[in-house]
Protein backbone atom coordinates (compact mmCIF):
# COMPACT_ATOMS: atom_id res chain seq x y z
CA UNK A 1 0.00 0.00 0.00
CA UNK A 2 1.56 3.26 -0.90
CA UNK A 3 0.24 7.04 -0.47
CA UNK A 4 1.76 9.85 -1.99
CA UNK A 5 1.30 13.38 0.20
CA UNK A 6 2.34 15.86 -2.68
CA UNK A 7 2.80 20.20 -2.33
CA UNK A 8 3.55 19.73 1.70
CA UNK A 9 5.95 22.05 3.43
CA UNK A 10 7.44 19.20 4.86
CA UNK A 11 9.47 20.45 8.28
CA UNK A 12 11.50 18.68 10.20
CA UNK A 13 13.98 19.86 13.52
CA UNK A 14 16.14 20.95 10.52
CA UNK A 15 14.79 22.61 8.02
CA UNK A 16 11.39 23.31 5.64
CA UNK A 17 10.58 22.80 2.83
CA UNK A 18 8.14 22.42 -0.28
CA UNK A 19 8.20 18.60 -1.44
CA UNK A 20 6.38 15.45 -2.22
CA UNK A 21 6.82 12.43 0.19
CA UNK A 22 5.45 8.43 -0.27
CA UNK A 23 4.60 6.32 2.12
CA UNK A 24 5.52 2.50 1.29
CA UNK A 25 4.32 -0.42 3.39
CA UNK A 26 4.18 2.10 6.60
CA UNK A 27 7.19 3.94 6.26
CA UNK A 28 8.76 6.80 4.08
CA UNK A 29 10.28 5.75 1.35
CA UNK A 30 10.69 9.12 -0.85
CA UNK A 31 10.93 12.59 -0.29
CA UNK A 32 11.12 14.79 -3.18
CA UNK A 33 10.16 17.27 -5.51
CA UNK A 34 7.25 16.24 -8.13
CA UNK A 35 7.20 12.39 -7.05
CA UNK A 36 5.62 10.43 -9.24
CA UNK A 37 3.81 7.05 -8.49
CA UNK A 38 3.42 4.67 -11.57
CA UNK A 39 1.90 1.69 -8.84
CA UNK A 40 -1.38 2.80 -7.83
CA UNK A 41 -0.77 4.71 -4.88
CA UNK A 42 -3.48 7.22 -2.92
CA UNK A 43 -2.68 10.70 -3.83
CA UNK A 44 -3.85 13.60 -1.00
CA UNK A 45 -2.63 16.94 -2.04
CA UNK A 46 -1.54 19.18 0.78
CA UNK A 47 -0.76 22.29 -0.61
CA UNK A 48 -1.03 25.16 2.20
CA UNK A 49 -0.59 22.08 5.11
CA UNK A 50 2.61 21.79 7.30
CA UNK A 51 3.69 18.08 6.86
CA UNK A 52 5.10 17.53 10.43
CA UNK A 53 6.43 14.25 12.17
CA UNK A 54 3.82 12.47 14.64
CA UNK A 55 4.94 14.21 18.32
CA UNK A 56 6.68 12.14 20.44
CA UNK A 57 5.21 12.63 24.24
CA UNK A 58 8.03 10.55 26.14
CA UNK A 59 5.58 11.12 29.43
CA UNK A 60 2.32 10.00 29.80
CA UNK A 61 0.49 7.82 32.58
CA UNK A 62 -2.08 5.43 31.40
CA UNK A 63 -4.41 3.46 33.75
CA UNK A 64 -1.96 4.51 36.41
CA UNK A 65 -3.86 3.79 40.23
CA UNK A 66 -3.03 6.52 42.51
CA UNK A 67 -4.92 8.07 45.45
CA UNK A 68 -7.69 5.29 45.87
CA UNK A 69 -8.38 5.88 42.20
CA UNK A 70 -7.09 5.30 38.67
CA UNK A 71 -5.77 7.66 36.37
CA UNK A 72 -8.75 8.04 33.90
CA UNK A 73 -7.27 7.68 30.18
CA UNK A 74 -6.07 3.97 29.41
CA UNK A 75 -3.74 2.32 27.00
CA UNK A 76 -7.02 2.85 23.95
CA UNK A 77 -8.62 5.93 25.43
CA UNK A 78 -5.05 8.02 25.81
CA UNK A 79 -3.29 6.80 22.63
CA UNK A 80 -6.05 7.96 20.78
CA UNK A 81 -6.65 11.51 22.57
CA UNK A 82 -2.82 11.95 21.68
CA UNK A 83 -3.37 10.35 17.86
CA UNK A 84 -6.18 13.65 17.52
CA UNK A 85 -3.72 16.06 19.16
CA UNK A 86 -1.04 15.25 16.28
CA UNK A 87 1.02 12.79 18.93
CA UNK A 88 1.65 9.39 17.33
CA UNK A 89 4.24 7.90 19.69
CA UNK A 90 3.85 7.80 23.74
CA UNK A 91 6.43 6.58 26.41
CA UNK A 92 4.35 5.19 29.42
CA UNK A 93 5.85 4.09 33.13
CA UNK A 94 5.81 0.67 34.63
CA UNK A 95 4.90 0.91 38.28
CA UNK A 96 7.42 -1.41 40.81
CA UNK A 97 5.10 -3.61 41.80
CA UNK A 98 7.30 -6.50 42.85
CA UNK A 99 11.36 -6.72 42.80
CA UNK A 100 10.53 -8.86 39.26
CA UNK A 101 10.88 -5.97 36.82
CA UNK A 102 10.89 -8.06 34.23
CA UNK A 103 7.49 -9.38 35.42
CA UNK A 104 6.56 -5.69 36.01
CA UNK A 105 7.30 -4.88 32.32
CA UNK A 106 5.06 -8.16 30.74
CA UNK A 107 2.45 -7.37 33.01
CA UNK A 108 2.08 -3.59 31.87
CA UNK A 109 2.41 -4.60 28.25
CA UNK A 110 0.02 -7.81 28.37
CA UNK A 111 -2.48 -4.93 28.99
CA UNK A 112 -1.85 -2.45 26.80
CA UNK A 113 -0.58 -3.97 23.91
CA UNK A 114 -3.96 -5.04 22.47
CA UNK A 115 -5.00 -1.46 23.73
CA UNK A 116 -2.67 1.53 22.03
CA UNK A 117 -3.91 2.65 18.87
CA UNK A 118 -0.42 4.44 18.09
CA UNK A 119 3.15 3.32 19.06
CA UNK A 120 4.31 3.16 22.56
CA UNK A 121 7.38 2.23 24.43
CA UNK A 122 7.83 2.04 28.54
CA UNK A 123 9.86 3.54 30.84
CA UNK A 124 10.81 1.54 34.34
CA UNK A 125 10.35 3.37 37.76
CA UNK A 126 12.63 2.05 40.54
CA UNK A 127 10.73 2.49 43.22
CA UNK A 128 12.49 0.27 45.31
CA UNK A 129 15.95 -1.35 45.50
CA UNK A 130 17.16 -4.75 45.89
CA UNK A 131 19.56 -6.83 45.15
CA UNK A 132 17.39 -8.67 42.78
CA UNK A 133 16.43 -5.60 41.31
CA UNK A 134 19.90 -4.47 41.20
CA UNK A 135 20.62 -7.70 38.92
CA UNK A 136 17.47 -7.06 36.81
CA UNK A 137 18.04 -3.40 35.77
CA UNK A 138 20.16 -3.87 32.82
CA UNK A 139 18.64 -7.00 31.89
CA UNK A 140 15.74 -4.13 30.42
CA UNK A 141 17.48 -3.38 27.89
CA UNK A 142 16.68 -6.61 26.21
CA UNK A 143 12.81 -5.82 26.97
CA UNK A 144 13.42 -2.45 24.74
CA UNK A 145 12.76 -0.30 28.27
CA UNK A 146 15.94 1.97 28.29
CA UNK A 147 15.11 4.69 30.76
CA UNK A 148 14.44 4.03 34.22
CA UNK A 149 12.31 6.77 36.65
CA UNK A 150 13.33 7.52 40.17
CA UNK A 151 11.92 10.44 42.84
CA UNK A 152 13.07 12.33 45.36
CA UNK A 153 9.75 13.15 46.98
CA UNK A 154 6.87 10.69 47.97
CA UNK A 155 8.44 9.25 51.20
CA UNK A 156 8.05 5.65 52.08
CA UNK A 157 5.87 5.15 48.49
CA UNK A 158 8.36 5.94 45.38
CA UNK A 159 11.07 7.36 46.99
CA UNK A 160 14.97 6.01 46.86
CA UNK A 161 17.43 7.34 49.17
CA UNK A 162 20.86 9.52 47.87
CA UNK A 163 23.02 5.92 48.14
CA UNK A 164 20.10 4.29 46.34
CA UNK A 165 19.73 6.66 43.63
CA UNK A 166 23.82 6.49 42.76
CA UNK A 167 23.83 2.95 42.59
CA UNK A 168 20.70 3.04 40.48
CA UNK A 169 22.91 5.46 38.09
CA UNK A 170 25.83 3.54 38.16
CA UNK A 171 24.44 0.63 36.89
CA UNK A 172 22.38 2.28 34.24
CA UNK A 173 25.20 3.91 33.03
CA UNK A 174 27.12 0.27 32.05
CA UNK A 175 23.84 -0.86 30.51
CA UNK A 176 23.32 2.17 28.77
CA UNK A 177 20.17 3.12 29.97
CA UNK A 178 18.95 7.15 30.52
CA UNK A 179 17.85 7.59 34.29
CA UNK A 180 14.93 10.25 34.67
CA UNK A 181 14.58 12.27 38.04
CA UNK A 182 11.70 13.66 39.74
CA UNK A 183 12.99 16.47 41.39
CA UNK A 184 11.20 17.89 45.11
CA UNK A 185 12.32 17.44 48.39
CA UNK A 186 10.23 14.70 50.21
CA UNK A 187 11.03 15.16 53.72
CA UNK A 188 10.64 19.36 53.28
CA UNK A 189 7.53 18.29 51.94
CA UNK A 190 5.73 15.67 54.62
CA UNK A 191 6.76 18.12 57.35
CA UNK A 192 5.16 21.46 55.68
CA UNK A 193 1.86 18.94 54.86
CA UNK A 194 1.77 18.12 58.53
CA UNK A 195 1.95 21.47 59.53
CA UNK A 196 -0.46 22.60 56.95
CA UNK A 197 -3.10 19.86 58.05
CA UNK A 198 -2.67 20.71 61.90
CA UNK A 199 -3.29 24.39 61.13
CA UNK A 200 -6.55 23.05 59.10
CA UNK A 201 -5.16 24.54 55.76
CA UNK A 202 -6.86 22.03 53.51
CA UNK A 203 -7.87 23.93 50.07
CA UNK A 204 -5.84 22.86 47.00
CA UNK A 205 -3.30 26.12 47.35
CA UNK A 206 -1.65 24.57 50.10
CA UNK A 207 -0.79 21.61 47.68
CA UNK A 208 1.79 24.04 45.89
CA UNK A 209 2.65 26.26 49.60
CA UNK A 210 4.01 22.51 50.79
CA UNK A 211 5.95 21.97 47.70
CA UNK A 212 8.69 24.53 48.09
CA UNK A 213 10.32 25.84 44.84
CA UNK A 214 13.43 25.68 46.36
CA UNK A 215 13.11 21.88 47.39
CA UNK A 216 12.87 20.91 43.58
CA UNK A 217 16.04 23.35 42.92
CA UNK A 218 17.92 21.64 45.79
CA UNK A 219 16.91 18.29 44.59
CA UNK A 220 17.79 18.48 41.04
CA UNK A 221 20.90 19.50 42.18
CA UNK A 222 21.74 16.77 44.32
CA UNK A 223 20.69 14.52 41.38
CA UNK A 224 23.01 16.13 39.23
CA UNK A 225 25.76 15.94 41.40
CA UNK A 226 24.85 12.06 42.10
CA UNK A 227 24.80 11.69 38.24
CA UNK A 228 28.02 13.64 37.96
CA UNK A 229 30.07 11.39 40.16
CA UNK A 230 28.35 8.06 38.51
CA UNK A 231 29.42 9.51 35.65
CA UNK A 232 26.21 8.53 34.42
CA UNK A 233 23.49 10.39 32.42
CA UNK A 234 20.11 12.51 33.80
CA UNK A 235 16.93 13.41 33.00
CA UNK A 236 14.94 15.65 34.83
CA UNK A 237 11.15 15.39 34.40
CA UNK A 238 8.71 17.85 34.74
CA UNK A 239 11.38 21.20 34.98
CA UNK A 240 8.77 23.62 36.89
CA UNK A 241 11.10 26.20 38.77
CA UNK A 242 13.59 29.46 37.80
CA UNK A 243 15.74 27.95 40.47
CA UNK A 244 15.62 24.73 38.40
CA UNK A 245 16.85 26.39 34.99
CA UNK A 246 19.54 27.67 36.46
CA UNK A 247 21.23 24.43 38.22
CA UNK A 248 20.74 22.87 34.44
CA UNK A 249 22.49 26.04 32.91
CA UNK A 250 25.37 25.70 35.85
CA UNK A 251 25.38 21.82 34.35
CA UNK A 252 25.54 22.28 30.62
CA UNK A 253 27.95 24.54 30.95
CA UNK A 254 30.19 22.25 32.53
CA UNK A 255 29.91 19.91 30.17
CA UNK A 256 27.62 17.23 32.63
CA UNK A 257 24.95 15.61 30.42
CA UNK A 258 22.19 16.74 32.26
CA UNK A 259 19.11 17.03 30.14
CA UNK A 260 15.59 18.90 30.78
CA UNK A 261 11.74 18.36 29.96
CA UNK A 262 9.06 20.75 30.78
CA UNK A 263 5.53 20.50 30.22
CA UNK A 264 3.12 22.81 28.82
CA UNK A 265 0.94 23.48 32.25
CA UNK A 266 4.22 24.68 33.93
CA UNK A 267 4.69 27.16 30.91
CA UNK A 268 0.86 28.47 30.88
CA UNK A 269 -0.31 28.11 34.33
CA UNK A 270 0.45 29.58 37.55
CA UNK A 271 -0.40 28.50 41.13
CA UNK A 272 -3.33 30.85 41.07
CA UNK A 273 -5.08 28.30 39.26
CA UNK A 274 -5.29 26.64 42.57
CA UNK A 275 -6.92 29.63 44.49
CA UNK A 276 -9.87 29.53 41.82
CA UNK A 277 -13.16 27.48 43.43
CA UNK A 278 -12.41 24.83 41.16
CA UNK A 279 -9.03 24.98 41.73
CA UNK A 280 -8.16 21.15 42.22
CA UNK A 281 -8.46 20.68 38.61
CA UNK A 282 -4.69 22.42 38.28
CA UNK A 283 -3.14 19.86 40.99
CA UNK A 284 -0.30 17.90 39.74
CA UNK A 285 3.08 16.99 41.39
CA UNK A 286 5.75 19.12 41.15
CA UNK A 287 2.34 22.18 41.61
CA UNK A 288 2.23 24.86 39.35
CA UNK A 289 4.55 27.97 39.92
CA UNK A 290 5.05 31.97 39.42
CA UNK A 291 4.96 33.92 36.20
CA UNK A 292 8.61 34.86 37.07
CA UNK A 293 9.63 30.49 37.05
CA UNK A 294 7.04 30.43 33.59
CA UNK A 295 9.33 33.16 31.86
CA UNK A 296 12.62 31.08 32.83
CA UNK A 297 11.39 28.55 31.50
CA UNK A 298 10.73 29.68 28.42
CA UNK A 299 13.98 31.40 28.14
CA UNK A 300 15.03 27.64 28.75
CA UNK A 301 13.17 26.34 25.90
CA UNK A 302 14.85 29.21 23.52
CA UNK A 303 18.33 28.58 24.97
CA UNK A 304 18.07 25.04 24.14
CA UNK A 305 19.18 24.74 27.78
CA UNK A 306 15.66 22.51 27.79
CA UNK A 307 15.61 19.75 25.30
CA UNK A 308 11.99 18.43 25.45
CA UNK A 309 8.22 19.46 25.99
CA UNK A 310 6.20 16.55 27.37
CA UNK A 311 2.97 16.26 29.23
CA UNK A 312 2.96 13.83 32.13
CA UNK A 313 -0.55 13.13 30.90
CA UNK A 314 -2.28 11.77 33.67
CA UNK A 315 -5.77 12.91 34.26
CA UNK A 316 -8.91 12.39 36.53
CA UNK A 317 -12.30 13.39 36.64
CA UNK A 318 -12.72 16.55 38.35
CA UNK A 319 -15.97 15.46 39.45
CA UNK A 320 -15.68 11.41 39.36
CA UNK A 321 -19.58 11.36 40.77
CA UNK A 322 -20.98 12.49 37.87
CA UNK A 323 -21.12 10.14 34.26
CA UNK A 324 -20.02 11.68 30.94
CA UNK A 325 -20.98 10.44 28.12
CA UNK A 326 -17.57 8.64 26.22
CA UNK A 327 -17.82 7.11 23.13
CA UNK A 328 -21.66 6.64 23.97
CA UNK A 329 -21.72 5.21 27.27
CA UNK A 330 -22.02 6.75 30.58
CA UNK A 331 -18.85 6.66 32.60
CA UNK A 332 -17.63 8.18 35.93
CA UNK A 333 -14.20 7.64 37.43
CA UNK A 334 -13.19 8.74 41.13
CA UNK A 335 -11.46 11.89 41.14
CA UNK A 336 -10.53 15.01 42.21
CA UNK A 337 -13.77 15.00 44.29
CA UNK A 338 -12.02 12.84 46.57
CA UNK A 339 -10.01 15.57 48.36
CA UNK A 340 -12.89 18.34 48.32
CA UNK A 341 -11.81 18.44 52.26
CA UNK A 342 -8.53 17.46 52.29
CA UNK A 343 -5.50 18.84 49.84
CA UNK A 344 -3.74 16.05 50.39
CA UNK A 345 -6.74 13.43 48.94
CA UNK A 346 -6.77 15.06 45.70
CA UNK A 347 -5.38 12.72 42.82
CA UNK A 348 -2.27 14.43 41.25
CA UNK A 349 -2.19 14.72 37.60
CA UNK A 350 -4.24 16.43 34.53
CA UNK A 351 -4.93 16.14 31.28
CA UNK A 352 -2.93 17.12 28.24
CA UNK A 353 -1.74 14.46 25.69
CA UNK A 354 -3.83 15.97 23.23
CA UNK A 355 -3.88 19.41 23.84
CA UNK A 356 0.61 19.71 23.50
CA UNK A 357 0.82 19.78 19.94
CA UNK A 358 -2.14 22.33 19.24
CA UNK A 359 -1.93 24.47 22.42
CA UNK A 360 1.68 24.69 21.92
CA UNK A 361 1.93 25.34 17.92
CA UNK A 362 -0.60 28.82 18.94
CA UNK A 363 1.58 29.36 22.28
CA UNK A 364 4.86 28.57 20.20
CA UNK A 365 4.61 28.80 16.12
CA UNK A 366 1.63 31.07 15.65
CA UNK A 367 2.51 33.76 18.25
CA UNK A 368 6.13 33.75 16.12
CA UNK A 369 8.61 32.99 19.53
CA UNK A 370 9.38 30.00 17.80
CA UNK A 371 10.29 28.73 14.31
CA UNK A 372 7.94 25.51 13.22
CA UNK A 373 11.42 23.34 13.23
CA UNK A 374 12.12 24.49 17.05
CA UNK A 375 8.42 23.46 17.81
CA UNK A 376 9.24 19.76 16.45
CA UNK A 377 12.77 19.38 17.86
CA UNK A 378 11.46 20.12 21.17
CA UNK A 379 8.26 17.74 20.29
CA UNK A 380 9.16 15.19 18.29
CA UNK A 381 12.63 15.24 17.37
CA UNK A 382 14.52 15.83 20.64
CA UNK A 383 12.42 13.40 22.97
CA UNK A 384 12.82 10.49 20.02
CA UNK A 385 16.72 11.43 19.96
CA UNK A 386 17.05 10.88 24.23
CA UNK A 387 15.15 7.85 24.27
CA UNK A 388 16.47 5.52 21.49
CA UNK A 389 13.96 6.49 19.01
CA UNK A 390 15.44 8.23 16.37
CA UNK A 391 15.59 8.61 13.40
CA UNK A 392 12.88 5.98 13.23
CA UNK A 393 10.40 8.58 15.30
CA UNK A 394 10.85 12.07 15.31
CA UNK A 395 12.01 13.30 11.89
CA UNK A 396 10.86 12.94 8.22
CA UNK A 397 13.34 11.01 6.69
CA UNK A 398 13.59 7.61 4.03
CA UNK A 399 13.35 4.98 6.43
CA UNK A 400 12.03 6.73 9.26
CA UNK A 401 7.73 5.21 10.22
CA UNK A 402 5.23 6.85 8.13
CA UNK A 403 3.91 8.30 11.87
CA UNK A 404 3.06 11.86 9.76
CA UNK A 405 0.71 15.27 10.77
CA UNK A 406 -0.98 17.15 8.12
CA UNK A 407 -1.42 20.40 10.48
CA UNK A 408 -3.38 23.13 8.66
CA UNK A 409 -1.43 26.82 9.93
CA UNK A 410 -4.64 28.79 9.01
CA UNK A 411 -7.07 26.55 10.92
CA UNK A 412 -8.75 28.74 14.04
CA UNK A 413 -10.66 26.53 16.42
CA UNK A 414 -11.95 27.71 20.09
CA UNK A 415 -10.61 24.35 21.91
CA UNK A 416 -11.90 22.61 25.02
CA UNK A 417 -13.76 19.52 25.72
CA UNK A 418 -14.99 19.20 22.80
CA UNK A 419 -12.00 18.67 20.54
CA UNK A 420 -10.03 16.90 23.13
CA UNK A 421 -11.02 13.24 23.45
CA UNK A 422 -9.03 12.98 26.57
CA UNK A 423 -11.15 10.46 28.84
CA UNK A 424 -12.36 13.09 31.43
CA UNK A 425 -15.04 15.62 31.98
CA UNK A 426 -12.52 18.89 31.93
CA UNK A 427 -9.81 20.31 30.19
CA UNK A 428 -7.51 22.86 31.11
CA UNK A 429 -7.84 25.08 28.08
CA UNK A 430 -11.66 25.71 28.01
CA UNK A 431 -12.30 28.38 24.93
CA UNK A 432 -9.01 28.69 24.48
CA UNK A 433 -8.37 30.58 20.76
CA UNK A 434 -6.06 28.44 18.86
CA UNK A 435 -4.75 28.93 15.15
CA UNK A 436 -2.72 25.87 13.60
CA UNK A 437 -4.45 22.61 14.22
CA UNK A 438 -3.50 18.88 13.10
CA UNK A 439 -6.07 17.72 10.07
CA UNK A 440 -4.76 14.13 9.12
CA UNK A 441 -2.93 11.88 11.43
CA UNK A 442 -0.87 8.94 10.10
CA UNK A 443 0.57 6.29 12.38
CA UNK A 444 2.99 3.43 10.53
CA UNK A 445 1.26 4.91 7.17
CA UNK A 446 -2.23 4.28 8.06
CA UNK A 447 -4.65 7.45 8.01
CA UNK A 448 -5.94 7.84 11.76
CA UNK A 449 -7.62 11.10 12.07
CA UNK A 450 -9.16 12.98 9.54
CA UNK A 451 -10.93 16.25 10.41
CA UNK A 452 -11.75 15.13 13.36
CA UNK A 453 -12.81 11.65 12.81
CA UNK A 454 -11.30 8.36 14.50
CA UNK A 455 -10.35 6.05 11.99
CA UNK A 456 -7.83 3.81 13.67
CA UNK A 457 -8.41 0.52 16.43
CA UNK A 458 -7.11 -0.52 19.90
CA UNK A 459 -4.02 -2.56 18.98
CA UNK A 460 -3.55 -0.72 16.13
CA UNK A 461 0.04 0.72 17.40
CA UNK A 462 2.65 -1.61 18.59
CA UNK A 463 5.42 -2.05 21.47
CA UNK A 464 8.43 0.06 20.33
CA UNK A 465 11.45 -1.66 21.89
CA UNK A 466 13.72 1.67 22.66
CA UNK A 467 17.69 1.33 21.47
CA UNK A 468 20.26 2.71 24.13
CA UNK A 469 20.71 5.96 25.23
CA UNK A 470 22.99 7.78 22.49
CA UNK A 471 25.19 10.57 24.09
CA UNK A 472 26.01 11.81 20.60
CA UNK A 473 22.43 12.39 19.55
CA UNK A 474 21.39 16.08 20.84
O1 LIG B 1 0.89 14.92 39.32
C1 LIG B 1 1.51 14.15 38.60
N1 LIG B 1 2.40 14.63 37.79
N2 LIG B 1 1.31 12.84 38.62
C2 LIG B 1 2.09 11.88 37.95
C3 LIG B 1 3.25 11.38 38.74
C4 LIG B 1 4.60 12.05 38.47
O2 LIG B 1 5.34 12.26 39.40
O3 LIG B 1 4.96 12.32 37.33
ZN1 LIG C 1 7.28 12.75 38.47
ZN1 LIG D 1 4.81 11.85 35.62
Amino acid sequence: MKTLIKNGKIVTEEKSFLADLLIEDGKISQIGSDLHEREAAEEIDAMGLFVLPGGVDVHVHLDLPMAGTISSDDHFTGTRAAAFGGTTTVIDFVSQDSDNLLECVENLRAKADKKVSVDYGLHMNITHLTQETEKQIPLLVDMGVTSIKVFTAYNNRLRLQDGEIFKVLRIAREAGLLTMLHAENGDLIDLLIQEALAARHTTPIWHARTRPAWGAAEALLRGAALAVIADAPLYVVHMNTRGEVDLLQYALQNHFPVYGETCPQYLLFTQDELERSDGAKWICSPPLRTKDDQTRLWEGLKTGLIKTIATDHCPFFYNGKQPIKYDGVDIAIAGKELGKDDFTKIPNGLPGVGDRLPVLWTEMVTSKRFTENEFVALTSANPAKLFGLYPRKGTLKPGSDADIVLWDPCKEIYYGIAYAQHRTDYNLYEGWRLKGYPVQVFSNGKLIVKDGEWYGRPGGGRFIQRKVFDRSLK
